[in-house]
């Protein structure tokens, strides 16, 4: 964590900060989603309110979606978007509206991204190791994780050792409860990785995407979850035929932050400029 000027004189907890963003869906300059979102005004707003927290993060991992249609003019957008963020370490992992190679190409600093059949990859954030898995199944919105996927996390856990660990992925693993966004969720290995993070209790969170809402579940021991867009969010619910529906409630990010020697504490904020802070007296 890196001290920001405006609290320098104040005393700061010793952690870790790892900020999350998802499903930016950015497309071309002046194109909106779905003819009504201006997903970039949107992630413009997100970055304006990481850049004012008064803590700044030690990296931002990006859980997929990062681009409507995985076009290379939409990536080349982002990157310009994501430019403000200046040398805040950034990790992009793709979701089902992403295109790996173009990704790829787009990003030719982001060495982690690889030239591999997935984009899976380890890195350090501070005192934490966050673990990226892909779910990516070429042109389907449905997610996998396979045997080639799993093994390689259950090797790259077994040598963390007691390392604390944030696994990050688009699909979240477990059923969300709306129906519509379930028939396009984890079609295979969910039960395999439940398996696999119960052996590694130092498994911290499990941070996902796709569902433009905010929900945690209890899995493998851990938490897993998922936060709302920067952009536009999908409708609440819960019954097993609920038409797909996009709405603007207010977007969020997340801040998972790990105090030196203690346990994850995760905080959800709504992205924009608002009112205050005021003194209660
Ligand atoms: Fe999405």
């Amino acid at each position: 964590m890196q001290t920001h000027p405006v609290t320098a004189d104040r005393p700061q907890h010793a952690m870790t900060l790892l900020a999350q963003l998802t499903d930016l869906h950015i497309r071309e300059p002046g194109q909106l989603a779905y003819g009504r979102v201006d997903t970039a005004e949107g992630l413009v707003q997100a970055i304006a309110s990481i850049s004012r927290l008064p803590q700044r993060p030690d990296a931002l991992v990006i859980t997929g979606d990062l681009t409507d249609f995985g076009r290379e003019p939409e990536y080349a957008h982002l990157a310009r978007l994501l430019e403000p963020l200046g040398d805040m370490p950034i990790h992009l992992l793709p979701g089902n509206h992403d295109e790996r190679d173009p990704l790829r190409r787009s990003f030719p600093r982001h060495g982690y991204l690889g030239n591999g059949e997935f984009i899976q990859y380890s890195v350090p954030v501070g005192s934490l190791q966050l673990i990226a898995l892909d779910t990516v199944t070429p042109r389907s919105p449905m997610g996998n994780l396979c045997s080639k996927r799993l093994d390689w996390l259950e090797a790259e856990l077994s040598s963390q050792g007691e390392r604390p660990v944030v696994i990050a992925m688009h699909h979240p693993p477990f059923q969300t409860l709306i129906g519509g966004m379930d028939h396009y969720g984890l079609q295979t290995g969910a039960r395999e990785l439940e398996a696999i993070v119960a052996r590694h209790p130092n498994v911290e969170r499990i941070i996902c995407g796709h569902m433009h809402r905010s929900i945690q579940v209890r899995f493998g021991g851990t938490i897993a979850s998922t936060i709302p867009s920067p952009a536009h969010q999908i409708n609440l619910d819960l019954s097993p035929d609920a038409p797909l529906m996009w709405t603007l409630e207010p977007p969020a990010y997340a801040l998972h932050a790990l105090p030196d020697g203690g346990r994850m504490v995760t905080h959800m904020a709504a992205c924009g400029a608002f009112d205050g802070p005021h003194p209660f007296r």
